[in-house]
């Protein structure tokens, strides 16, 4: 009792602050929290009541979000009323009801699809803030963007403007399966499925639903793309219905993934082909069942002939037969097909020069345009390959005049450091979104391509696949989280900068101090080069292990498989060869003004010369830089900016809430660590591969560095990793039955501070426990466990300790005691030991 005075104006203080509160990332952007007082004065005559013109689940939910909104950030608890009030009022509802009430107050420009209006009018003489929509959902997104103004900050008081979505879909995927786990998902489990049901708690769902509103996403697949036969059996469409339940009050509908095998495998009939009249019945009563329980159904992603998936191939059927089976079923319900032009054959033949996989979207529908129904879209990943950190947009996209089209987009990080490194996407997103196909000679953009626009195409749109789980964080990372933020805002106007996504994101998420805002941004639009630069530059795409993890760096791996995401690289040369006139043809895709861009190397930006070209790595490129000296540099140049992430954060201590501080400063220290994993495997690789030394002396060389395999060991034994670039020489691991092993050194270089980082292995299949010592000291412990994709000591589980400010004079012996735990044998690789900054 004593104490609690002394800590009484403390406490008010975290209060009252706001943005100090702990948090755990669970609200997102939602957060509302307190605005300063200051802030908070300008909204004083922001009206004292809300008043909703009618009961629609939806409008209900624009009305509780402001009401929510407005405490949080104001700490002004609304008045509530279902008519307006004599008094000035925020009045929500559509169009069509601001017409009954008073036609003055509907907005002068036509509003349509899910566009929004906020506005000032009057009412019976008061004030209105109109926030209204030609939907429902419309009316939704307006609170939605009112808040999110209030909450930067910025003035409301002459609001004038209408808002239309570019394009009618906007839709998340997630690849959630029944028994709850996500593929391709590190944000924890499913939130829809546990033990092939539909969970019974869709608290966590529903409040997804809610997130993607908020950034005008109007759909979501919750089913993985690689589709379970019985999603859509009898008994499970009623479990859908719930998720369909907790979806609609944020207008969000709902779809799932389909197998093109289902009337057979689960229907019970002969086949599944999909011209056989059978076959169509049977898709026919299945949705008109869907729709008995779910009307607002969305509609169904197909994944067919695809990595094994059954598709219209065995029956000699394209693709358009078999969506357009499934489209008419779905059509008098107003349900939409996704088509997934993510069809290649993953058995190709490495030894052909001419086999690409890259060609095979373009190859496969380009032939079948204008013969898809129009409920079809045709969903087209933004590059030919798979989510790679760069590839040129897809040729498909010019390639489909008369047939509607969606882009996927990959918000979940699957070869993009899966969360664990931070990679802002929307610059990259972009880059594809902005790329000019152009069709016919006509200015084409991407963007307007998908949208409906350059074809005149009333369906059309985006599609992110998102992933998120129950972790707090949603995908497993804090600052992942402005990749779903920016998804949806792109997909409602791709036009808006990746700047002003990033700042918009941050101040919502971490608040307005205005050096938060601009590190916070420094860091994110950083991050994507960054990423590039130590992982696969020059467009060789990520480099990551393909046949495994898709995380760490594993550059052999794309080579001599029948995958076709080869890289051609070879003794005096890399890169492969698209070209028309001695590839593999598929610059011929594109249109002739892009043609003339990738078919020489001339025209050829750096950035993605060698998707299209084989170069000796002694070819000068634009830069000046010879093809390997730019390897090297980059990776060099990517892993110390990686390392200035750190600092850069470390900057905020103080600016934000300690939880998401920590958490964040953590994932970014392991990031620089894994980066310099990243740097070595790959540098070391082509210097192997190559033969060419590195001009500045780096690659190999490594002051400082002592290999675990050449300290003294005791209880520890040396062993190859696999592949060999994962660790540098050999690792070192408990011999089997030992209870703790020890390696040590002695220090021989002059007194002083220094730094010294310990490369271990962070295995899945144990928590080891690591100690050092100086002499008799203890200087550092901790336990190997972190959640890395690896059950060996590889590049995946390559993991950096940092012993900062470590006092060392010459004779010291350095002593590392490693405790193994399960399958992980207290692996280690070397210590580097330098002088600290
Ligand atoms: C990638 C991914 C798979 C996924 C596939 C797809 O290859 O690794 O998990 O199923 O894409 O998009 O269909």
């Amino acid at each position: 009792m004593r104490h609690s005075k002394r800590l009484l104006p403390a406490l008010l203080v975290i209060v009252c602050g706001g943005t100090l509160l702990a948090e755990n990332g669970e609200a997102a952007w939602l957060r509302y929290a307190p605005l300063d007082p200051q802030t908070a004065r300008t909204y004083q005559t922001l009206p004292a009541a809300i008043a909703v013109l009618g009961d629609g689940a939806i409008l209900k939910s624009a009305q509780a979000e402001i009401v929510r909104g407005i405490r949080g950030m104001l700490g002004r608890s609304l008045r509530v009323s279902s008519t307006v009030p004599p008094e000035a009022a925020i009045v929500v509802g559509t169009a069509e009801q601001m017409n009954r009430l008073d036609s003055g107050l509907a907005p002068g420009r036509a509003l349509r699809g899910d566009g929004y209006a906020l506005r000032w009018g009057r009412v019976r003489g008061q004030p209105a803030l109109v926030v209204t929509g030609a939907t429902e959902r419309g009316v939704l997104y307006g609170a939605f963007a009112l808040l999110r103004k209030i909450a930067q900050g910025e003035s409301v008081t002459a609001l004038n403007e209408v808002q239309i979505p570019a394009a009618p879909v906007r839709w998340v995927d997630q690849w959630d399966n029944l028994d709850g786990n996500v593929e391709r998902g590190y944000g924890g489990r499913s939130l829809f499925f546990e033990n092939r049901g539909v969970r019974a708690d869709l608290t966590r769902a529903a409040e997804y639903a809610r997130l993607l509103a908020s950034v005008g996403i109007n759909g979501c697949n919750v089913s993985n793309v690689n589709a379970d036969l019985h999603i859509l059996d009898r008994d499970f469409i009623p479990q859908l219905a719930r998720i369909a339940d907790a979806f609609r009050p944020y207008g969000v509908q709902l779809g799932v993934s389909v197998n093109l095998g289902m009337p057979k495998q689960a229907g019970g009939l002969e086949g599944f082909d999909p011209l056989d009249p059978k076959v169509a019945k049977w898709w026919q009563d299945k949705f008109d069942e869907v729709y008995r329980a779910i009307p607002d159904f969305g509609g169904v992603v197909v994944k067919a002939d695809s990595e094994g998936q059954l598709g219209p191939s065995a029956y000699g059927r394209n693709p358009a037969d078999a969506a357009n089976v499934i489209a008419q079923a779905l059509r008098p319900h107003g349900g939409l097909v996704f088509y997934r032009a993510f069809v290649y054959n993953h058995r190709l033949d490495w030894n052909d020069k001419k086999a690409d996989r890259a060609r095979a979207a373009y190859d496969i529908f380009h032939p079948l345009d204008g013969k898809f129904d129009d409920n079809v879209m045709v969903q087209i990943k933004y590059g030919p390959i798979d989510f790679q950190v760069r590839e040129p947009a897809s040729p498909l996209f010019g390639g489909l005049e008369r047939t509607s089209q969606a882009i996927e987009l990959q918000i979940t990080q699957e070869y993009l450091g899966q969360q664990r490194h931070t990679v802002y996407l929307v610059p990259m997103w972009k880059q594809v979104l902005d790329f000019d196909m152009r069709v016919q000679g006509r200015h084409t953009p991407v963007k307007e391509i998908v949208s409906g626009r350059s074809f005149q195409r009333s369906l059309g749109g985006f599609v992110g696949v998102s992933n998120v789980g129950l972790s707090d964080t949603w995908l497993g990372n804090h600052l992942a989280m402005a990749n779903l933020y920016g998804f949806g805002r792109l997909a409602w106007d791709a036009g808006l900068s990746s700047q002003a996504i990033v700042d918009e994101w941050t101040r919502l998420t971490f608040g307005n101090d205005p050096e938060a805002v601009k590190k916070i941004g420094e860091i994110q639009m950083a991050s994507w080069p960054v990423y590039e630069s130590y992982t696969g530059v020059l467009g060789l795409q990520t480099l990551t292990n393909i046949t495994g993890s898709h995380y760490g760096p594993a550059p052999a791996s794309q080579e001599r498989n029948g995958w076709g995401q080869w890289i051609r690289a070879e003794v005096d040369g890399v890169g492969m060869d698209r070209t028309v006139a001695t590839g593999t043809g598929y610059v011929g895709q594109y249109s002739p003004e892009v043609q003339k861009t990738y078919e020489t190397v001339a025209n050829t930006p750096d950035e993605l010369v060698l998707f299209f070209h084989h170069l000796p790595y002694t070819f000068k490129l634009h830069s000046g830089k010879s093809v390997i000296q730019s390897i090297y540099d980059s990776h060099y140049e990517g892993a110390e900016r990686a390392n200035a992430f750190v600092a850069i954060w470390a900057s905020l201590h103080g600016r934000l809430d300690e939880q998401r501080y920590d958490d964040v400063l953590a994932q970014l220290t392991y990031q620089a660590g894994h980066a310099m994993v990243w740097r070595d495997a790959i540098d070391n690789w082509f210097r192997r591969l190559s033969g060419v030394p590195d001009e500045r002396g780096r690659v190999g060389v490594h002051p400082g560095r002592i290999e675990a395999e050449a300290m003294e060991l005791q209880g520890y034994e040396p062993v190859d990793v696999t592949p060999w670039e994962g660790a540098s020489g050999k690792a070192v691991v408990c011999a089997r039955p030992a209870p703790s092993c020890a390696a040590q050194t002695r220090f021989e270089g002059a007194a002083g501070r220094y730094e010294v980082d310990v490369q271990y292995f962070d295995q899945n299949n144990g928590v080891s426990k690591f100690r050092v010592f100086v002499g008799d000291r203890l200087v550092d412990e901790w336990a190997a466990d972190l959640h890395l994709p690896a059950m060996a000591p590889n590049a995946d589980s390559s993991t950096r300790r940092r012993i900062k400010g470590l006092a060392l004079r010459p004779g010291d012996t350095i002593r590392i005691e490693g405790t193994p735990d399960g399958g992980e044998r207290a692996p280690l690789d070397y210590i580097e030991i330098f002088p600290a900054p």
